[in-house]
């Protein structure tokens, strides 16, 4: 049987140490490498939990369960506007602090303290224990000596991480590295108009990550929702722009002349979208804000010069992907693992706030048509993690077009091996 050469001009030789050669999802659906993620990732590398949009003001709070690290976290806003996190635990016998519904669900609000549901003891919004109730009845008792247990936060261009290690060995800017900083000064600040989704999904959390990091799918999977030019079963797509850098990812895709408002030809859009001029890319017009003109935004955002652009996604290590459009608006995605074969995906949209009902009905059309498209990545995660879980296959080719997958993965293995090698998880 013929076999091909490596394809010329291949985006995955420049990296040369992630080879070519066929790939183990073992990562994906052992158990025990789960148990060693939890550690050698989710409790060392640097993870986005949300916005500063969610804490809008002195005393704006909330919670995000982190199964993964076990741990729920507590975010606020304190009285001086700086955002911190905790542990979200009482310290007089364990309960969880902040709860409304049930203690296993999120939750977010205003207040000037916390009070624990248990006994009563009172935190404010910068951790530290203002009361506790027959304080005088407790043992050489000091309130200072217990608040709330701090987690290392940083705030990078509104987007609010956290660090579970005890000493993070980066700080956050170094572990972002300079592909991810070259997103700074997009006018994220300027995208307050929010729409968020959840699901539950049947696949461990890298399957997931895999199937929005490369275009190869795009023809097929996707068919419905191609431009014509694009959309063939037989030529597939070619991605103009990948790029890595140290556990990070980001894949640029080229624009159409003209406006998107041309992406699909009209029999193959839903009605509301030429009804209400908005589609997958957004809305067909670009707010008339002038940081969102393409001619001003950071050249890091399309480091390769892409002319013209239409999106850049960047995969930030371990689970976070930020997606900005070219028509002005961006989405996040979140990936959190709650087994090894299942996690919960979270999917954010970001506008600038709407100043007609035109543009809001634009926006929500935006959103729900991504969604469906990202229904449409979902769908076949269920049966992908079935076939690995047969292990029927050990090892598995990927092509250039998937260099993102092989480099997620390898990536993930480099910080299990550190962490096994010395227990400090040390950049690979
Ligand atoms: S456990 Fe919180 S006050 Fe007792
Ligand atoms: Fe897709």
């Amino acid at each position: 049987m013929a076999r091909l050469a490596t394809p010329p001009a291949s985006w995955t030789t420049r990296y040369p140490e992630l080879g070519t050669g066929l790939v183990s999802y073992e990562d994906s659906i052992s158990p025990e490498f789960y148990e060693l993620e939890r550690e050698a990732i989710f409790r060392r590398a640097w993870l986005n939990v949300g916005r500063v949009e969610q804490l809008p003001r002195k005393g704006s709070y909330f919670t995000k369960e982190l199964a993964v690290a076990r741990t729920s976290l507590l975010l606020t806003r304190d009285l001086d506007g700086q955002v911190r996190a905790f542990h979200n635990v009482c310290r007089h016998r364990g309960n969880k602090l902040v709860w409304d519904h049930t203690p296993r669900s999120e939750t977010s609000g205003v207040c000037r303290q916390f009070m624990c549901k248990y006994h009563g003891w009172r935190y404010g919004l910068d951790g530290q224990l203002k009361f506790v109730l027959q304080e005088e009845e407790f043992f050489d008792f000091d309130k200072a000596d217990f608040p709330l247990v701090s987690v290392h936060c940083e705030v990078w261009e509104g987007f609010i991480f956290v660090n579970l290690a005890d000493e993070p060995s980066q700080s956050l800017r170094e572990f972002l590295g300079p592909m991810v900083l070259g997103l700074e000064g997009y006018p994220f600040h300027l995208c307050g108009e929010r729409f968020a989704f959840k699901a539950q999904i049947l696949s461990n959390w890298k399957i997931f990550l895999d199937a929005f990091q490369e275009y190869y799918h795009a023809s097929v999977l996707h068919s419905q929702q191609q431009v014509p030019s694009l959309r063939s079963f037989e030529t597939g797509y070619k991605v103009p722009h990948f790029q890595i850098d140290g556990p990070h990812r980001l894949i640029s895709t080229g624009g159409w002349k003209g406006t998107p408002r041309h992406l699909l030809p009209p029999e193959q859009m839903y009605p509301i979208e030429p009804a209400t001029q908005a589609g997958l890319m957004g809305p067909w017009e670009r707010p008339d804000i002038p940081e969102l003109d393409p001619a001003n935004l950071p050249a890091g955002l399309n480091p390769g010069n892409l002319q013209p652009w239409s999106i850049s996604n960047f995969q930030i290590f371990p689970n976070f992907v930020i997606l900005v459009y070219e028509r002005g608006w961006y989405l996040t995605y979140q990936y959190w693992p709650t087994s090894a074969g299942t996690h919960d995906w979270e999917m954010s949209y970001y506008f600038p706030p709407a100043r007609t009902a035109s543009e809001r009905i634009r926006h929500e059309v935006t959103a729900v048509v991504s969604k469906e498209a990202a229904l449409q990545d979902a769908a076949t995660l269920d049966g992908t993690q079935q076939g690995l879980e047969s292990r029927v296959i050990d090892k598995y080719p990927l092509s250039d077009q998937e260099i993102t997958v092989r480099h997620l993965h390898k990536a993930v293995g480099d910080w299990v091996q550190a962490y096994l090698r010395d227990g400090k998880g040390t950049r690979a």
